[in-house]
């Protein structure tokens, strides 16, 4: 894809993560009226959700027709041999919203065939605006972030996200790794922030045994714009059916990627 076209994209979604964000804030502003439906087990959304997700869906159909759609609460859209896939969570960290807490944003991640080209990670409530871009540095509201150097747990604290998707005998022995290791662990409710937040260095790292494409794919670009590394999340149709992920500075990476290893 050449330049002028990636450049319309990345002025394009920089303008509309801000306006889907102004629209998820005022559902937040005014949550006593929402209607919260249950997806599942500690898996919830509203009409904040859906509302958000359709404004951006709309929006990219109108302005490059040709583009495929991955979003949480609508699912594929216009895919057919599209080259571009935008991958959309329209509030990642649904439970902090629901109860109040700032630490949701909507996230926007553009892929390029196989490559994580961009992506948009805005947390309105916390007035943040993360963007990463392949060969651009990444900014926090304009200002280039770096991820930390660190080469051991000691050294920070590392974000740690977890869901009813993975069984709970399988967080024991990880939690136990992280604490052998003389880890410390933070957890916000939010994937997309976690991520970001290692990419501007608040974070050592981030792993989680199961995440979901559209939890990730925006900050990931954030990271890897920040000089951080991830594990191949996009492998085992990782796209569609997610996959574990593991994201830090170069060094800490393996010790990261080794806590994810199965119990034996
Ligand atoms: C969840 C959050 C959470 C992460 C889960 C996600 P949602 O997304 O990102 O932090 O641990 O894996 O499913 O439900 O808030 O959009
Ligand atoms: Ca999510
Ligand atoms: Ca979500």
């Amino acid at each position: 894809m050449d330049t002028k076209s990636l450049d319309d994209r990345f002025a394009f979604a920089s303008t509309l993560v801000e306006e889907a964000g102004a629209l998820a804030h005022g559902y937040f502003k005014n949550r006593d009226t929402l209607v919260i439906k249950s997806k599942g087990l500690q898996d919830m959304a509203s009409q904040a959700d859906m509302a958000t997700e359709v404004l951006i869906r709309d929006a990219l159909r109108k302005r490059f027709p040709g583009d495929g759609f991955l979003g949480e609460e609508t699912g594929r859209d216009g895919l057919g041999s599209a080259d571009c896939l935008w991958v959309v969570d329209p509030i990642d960290g649904t439970q902090p919203f629901v109860h109040g807490l700032t630490s949701w944003c909507v996230s926007i991640g553009l892929l390029v065939g196989a490559r994580i080209e961009m992506g948009f990670v805005f947390a309105p409530a916390r007035a943040e605006l993360f963007v990463g871009r392949r060969g651009h540095p990444a900014t926090l509201n304009g200002v280039p972030i770096r991820v930390a150097d660190a080469d051991s747990l000691t050294q920070g604290m590392l974000g740690v996200g977890y869901s009813p998707r993975v069984p709970t005998s399988q967080y024991i022995p990880f939690f136990e790794r992280i604490l052998a290791e003389g880890g410390i662990h933070y957890r916000d409710g939010s994937g997309a922030l976690g991520l970001c937040y290692v990419a501007a260095g608040r974070l050592i790292g981030y792993v989680e045994p199961q995440i979901n494409s559209w939890d990730c794919l925006g900050a990931l670009a954030v990271i890897q714009s920040a000089g951080g590394q991830f594990n191949d999340f996009l492998a085992n149709d990782g796209l569609w059916t997610g996959n574990p992920i593991a994201a830090s500075g170069p060094k800490l990476l393996p010790k990261l990627m080794a806590l994810l290893e199965p119990v034996s």
